[in-house]
């Protein structure tokens, strides 16, 4: 496995996959690798010959008052991990290189990063797209891999993809979870032994939601409800939303009528956890 840590070299090893003919597949993260990362890694190398894996703890995308500082890195224990699965080149460009001084410019895709976790992290999506746009212009794939966990930032990647005619396919991922339903997440390293099984109300409340829809409750404000003191009979979680919508437009939803997004952002301790399913009647 390549490490490369210079945009210029990227670039030109980029052209090189390009003119060889091969399909270059593409997974963006911040690193600190578990299971989630790696399946999108085997996603990508069963679609494409050469695939780029970045890490990049992307300041632009988090808050003053978030957790930048203490995001969690491990380059040596994720070197490892990509070379097991298989990623022929990992690309890890420095703060100085993607953002130098009088970096000035931002992409916004204004409506699907106003709701849920956009109205909760002014900026948040601004930096993802921003970054996710940089980062494609240096690896330049064919194909690009993102989880659902996220399913925000998918939508609106999807969508910068659209509006910017950018020549590259968004391939979505499936949630990955731990054996007992937690999402992982490298923020699931902030919990305390405590707080773990509060951190399972979320995918809980998911199955709950799914088993309600099954049994014929449509109303959202029903469900939300019920989802509101399941999650609080747990300690240590502070909800920050549970929210129902349209899972194309993101648009706010009163009836489980048909697909519907349910969308959960909870504190548990000191980690903000998110979690989603989309509900069928
Ligand atoms: P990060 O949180 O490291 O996630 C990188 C990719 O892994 C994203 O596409 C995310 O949706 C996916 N992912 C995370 N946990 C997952 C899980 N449990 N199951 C499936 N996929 C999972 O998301 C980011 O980084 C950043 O915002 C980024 C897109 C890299 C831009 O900085």
């Amino acid at each position: 496995m390549e490490l490369i840590q210079s945009v210029r070299q990227m670039q030109a090893r980029a052209d090189e996959i390009r003119r060889a003919g091969k399909r270059l597949g593409f997974v963006p993260t911040m690193g600190y690798f578990h299971e989630g990362h790696l399946a999108l890694m085997r996603k990508a190398r069963e679609l494409a010959d050469v695939v780029v894996v970045s890490v990049f703890v992307n300041p632009i995308q988090f808050g003053p008052q978030e957790d930048y500082g203490r995001y969690p890195r491990d380059l040596e224990r994720d070197r490892r991990l990509a070379e097991a699965e298989g990623v022929d080149i990992l690309f890890v460009p420095t703060v100085e290189e993607m953002y130098p001084e009088g970096y000035q410019t931002y992409v916004e895709v204004t409506e699907l990063s106003k709701p849920l976790c956009g109205a909760r992290r002014p900026g948040h999506f601004r930096g993802v797209a921003t970054v996710v746009l940089k980062l494609f212009n240096i690896v330049k794939p064919h194909l690009a891999v993102f989880g659902e966990k996220d399913y925000q930032q998918l939508k609106l990647i999807e969508r910068m993809v659209r509006d910017l005619n950018l020549d590259l396919e968004i391939v979505p991922h499936p949630t990955v979870r731990e054996p007992d339903g937690l999402a992982m997440s490298s923020r699931n390293v902030y919990l305390k032994p405590e707080e773990r099984e509060s951190a399972l109300s979320l995918y809980r409340a998911l199955e709950l939601a799914r088993r309600r829809v099954a049994e014929g409750v449509k109303e959202v404000a029903i469900l939300r409800d019920e989802i509101e003191k399941f999650i609080q009979a747990h300690p240590y979680t502070r909800i920050d939303y549970i929210e129902f919508r349209d899972p194309e437009t993101l648009e706010e939803k009163q009836q489980v009528d048909g697909p519907t997004l349910l969308a959960l952002a909870v504190f548990v301790g000191q980690a903000r956890l998110i979690d989603n399913t989309i509900l069928r009647p």
